[in-house]
């Protein structure tokens, strides 16, 4: 039986304060549900507004990538220094710990190898299964001018109207395929499409003019890291996109393909969270490195 409410302290409304409104920290994503937030709100740290995502996924295509043939030795040690962690399925449930509780950001488009043409991606996952997973967001792949456009839009849009129905933020990933270009028209034009049709999140290649990608892109962007460069041209790059506007970075091999992973995730969290200049990241890179 409920117990009566025997407390002899005197109740207080406060009614001289009127309940504040609370504004959502993220560009462009005030008008979602709690849930669908929260997840946000799990992925991108609400004190600065941006992520350090740690993309791990690439496998779903090119099998056993340098660095990740071993994602038990040599990611595990990674994993608390992640904001977020990109993967499949079949990674997430055979080897990352669900005690480690970091967001998960799940790969849910594919198909192809790198044998074949890899824009004739479908889904891969389906919103059930995200669900289960208890993922915070999901992740697809659209080639924008590619011979599959419409396809891979429509991936996009069908995931996007599952994840509107339960909560779930859809990031949408613009391809750039070998014949496509990677400047700021074309990049710019991919990620505004993406988020107009309804992804929350717009994961893209850094490139010049970037500024105008992100003005023109009304969600949070966040970059790829790409191929691996030197460690000082990655968190140079890091750099510039986060003072472009960009809210972060979904990095793979340039933090573990480096030859010291962990100090690398180091120095490109100071960079995207703290305003560290490139320079500074990568003597606290090399002073890491040396420990
Ligand atoms: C491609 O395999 C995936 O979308 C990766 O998650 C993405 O390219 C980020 O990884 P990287 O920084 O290695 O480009």
């Amino acid at each position: 039986m409920a117990e009566h409410d025997l407390s002899e302290k005197r109740k207080e409304y406060f009614l001289d304060t009127p309940q504040k409104n609370d504004t959502f920290f993220l560009k462009g994503s005030s008008g979602y549900d709690w849930g669908f937030r929260n997840r946000l709100a799990r992925i991108f740290n609400p004190k600065s507004g941006r992520t350090v995502m740690l993309a791990i996924d690439h496998g779903y295509f090119q099998g056993p990538t340098t660095g990740l043939e071993r994602i038990d030795v040599t990611i595990k040690p990674l994993v608390p220094f992640a904001d977020a962690l990109m993967c499949t399925r079949g990674i997430l449930r055979s080897v990352i710990n669900p005690e480690s509780n970091n967001p998960v950001v799940m790969r849910a488009s594919g198909g192809p190898s790198i044998l074949k043409d890899l824009s004739n991606e479908q889904i891969a996952v389906n919103m059930e299964d995200a669900l289960r997973m208890n993922v915070s967001a999901v992740a697809v792949q659209v080639f924008v001018g590619g011979e599959y456009e419409t396809q891979t839009i429509n991936n996009m849009t069908r995931l996007v109207d599952e994840g509107m129905r339960y909560g779930m933020p859809v990031l949408g990933v613009t391809a750039v395929g070998k014949d496509l270009a990677r400047d700021s028209r074309y990049i710019g034009l991919a990620s505004r499409m993406l988020a107009e049709l309804g992804a929350a999140i717009i994961k893209t290649y850094y490139c010049d003019d970037f500024e105008k990608v992100v003005a023109s892109c009304p969600v949070p962007i966040i970059i790829a890291g790409g191929k691996k460069l030197t460690e000082i041209d990655a968190l140079t790059m890091a750099r510039n996109a986060i003072d472009a506007g960009a809210s972060g970075v979904d990095m793979g091999r340039n933090i573990f393909q480096s030859d010291a992973p962990q100090a690398m995730i180091t120095a490109v969290r100071r960079v995207v969270h703290e305003n560290m200049s490139a320079v500074q990241a990568f003597e606290l890179y090399t002073e890491l490195k040396n420990l």
